[in-house]
């Protein structure tokens, strides 16, 4: 069985899987991270949403033989290193914007809503501008609960105080 070798959440990790497992069942089922959910498996509802070289990716959807050694996979677990705008409780400020506006219902879903949402934040910062309304509507992730408006005003905190 041929070894993977990655980065995941800043440190390297090597595990032993074949190629055409993927991301998500690696991570979940060989590494023990299990902030990535598994919704649907097919890259639809979201709920594994985490980032790949610092961008939004769904690790349902590829194949761990794909991602290349020097590959940074970040998790919702890693995500408060990635900032330099950390709480005093170490979280990330898109984290501390979720609890602010009480975001979460069952949760299950919450995870991959932040990473999209930083993902999000970071893109349109890429391109020099703000968010707009436009970009909100375009996130995909699925919540079963119904907690798009507390979504949509956390992301918006949040994104004021990202550094
Ligand atoms: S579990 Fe990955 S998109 Fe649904
Ligand atoms: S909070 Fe329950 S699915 Fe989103």
């Amino acid at each position: 069985m041929p070894k993977q070798v990655f980065i995941l959440n800043g440190k390297p990790v090597s595990v032993m899987a074949p190629d055409d497992v993927r991301v998500l069942w690696v991570l979940r089922d060989l590494l023990g991270v299990t902030g990535p959910k598994y919704g649907c498996g097919i890259n639809v509802c979201k709920a594994c949403t985490s980032h790949l070289n610092g961008r939004a990716f769904n690790p349902c959807s590829v194949r761990v033989g794909d991602l290349e050694n020097d590959d940074r996979v970040t998790t919702i677990e890693g995500l408060p290193r990635e900032s330099k705008g950390r709480t005093k409780d170490g979280l990330h400020p898109m984290q501390q914007a979720w609890l602010d506006h009480d975001v979460a219902q069952c949760g299950y879903c919450q995870p991959g809503q932040i990473m999209a949402a930083v993902a999000l934040v970071n893109k349109v910062r890429r391109e020099k501008r703000k968010i707009k309304d436009k970009d909100l509507d375009a996130i995909r992730n699925i919540c079963r609960c119904g907690s798009y408006t507390r979504i949509r005003e956390a992301i918006e905190q949040g994104a004021r105080h990202m550094r």
